[in-house]
């Protein structure tokens, strides 16, 4: 891969990523989710073995993506990258979920906010975590290991491993039983 120091893919590989993705974009994910993982390697994203992605998923800066194997990002999720998203083992990303590692500056009272450029935060998602469809997961926020989002909920907080959180902003609902949890469950891809 042709790519600069900082793992950012020439333009040229860029593009050509960007007309491949758009067009596996519509097959469902026992077609063609391996191969979108095989492409996003190609462009420096750290994709685990068997991990799948769903038909209509959109990817902001894939080169800075890390995912652990065996994770499952379903249909119509977005996931902006920019300052960095990684994903542990075992996890699954419902359905129009959206991740964010990007936020507006917007201190300046001299300045339109579109003026004042954006602020990097990375985004953690431990392993065998499992948020529900349409969950929002706001930059620089940290989802714990086992953790469970509820559907449509807004994670503005870190969220505490073994915990089931819910609502807007997201709530602790309660601890996982520990029967629920899985005996071993792999850290974090380094
Ligand atoms: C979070 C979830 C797993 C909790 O399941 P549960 O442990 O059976 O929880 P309960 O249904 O007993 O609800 C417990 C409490 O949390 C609340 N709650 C549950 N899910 C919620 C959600 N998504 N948003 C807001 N509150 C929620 C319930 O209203 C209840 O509150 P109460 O005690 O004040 O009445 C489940 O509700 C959920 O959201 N699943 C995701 C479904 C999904 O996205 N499927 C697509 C597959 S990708």
């Amino acid at each position: 891969m042709a790519a600069t120091a900082d793992n950012t893919p020439s333009l040229t590989v860029s593009r050509l990523f960007r007309i491949a993705w758009f067009l596996l974009s519509p097959f469902p994910t026992r077609r063609v989710g391996p191969t979108r993982a095989r492409l996003l390697r190609l462009v420096g994203a750290d994709i685990g073995e068997g991990v799948t992605f769903g038909p209509g998923v959109r990817l902001i800066a894939p080169h800075r993506l890390v995912i652990g194997s065996r994770t499952r990002i379903a249909r119509d999720a977005t996931i902006d990258a920019r300052a960095g998203v990684e994903i542990g083992p075992n996890t699954m990303i419902g359905f129009e979920a959206v991740v964010l590692s990007e936020t507006h500056r917007f201190e300046d009272p001299d300045q339109p906010v579109r003026d004042q450029g954006m602020e990097g935060r990375p985004v953690r998602i431990g392993s065998n975590a499992w948020l529900g469809a349409r969950v929002f997961v706001l930059p620089g926020r940290n989802v714990g290991n086992n953790a469970i989002v509820g559907a449509s909920s807004v994670v503005t907080r870190d969220v505490d491993p073994n915990t089931i959180v819910a609502g807007n902003p997201a709530k602790l609902v309660r601890e996982r039983d520990p029967g629920e949890l899985t005996p071993a469950v792999d850290e974090l891809p380094e």
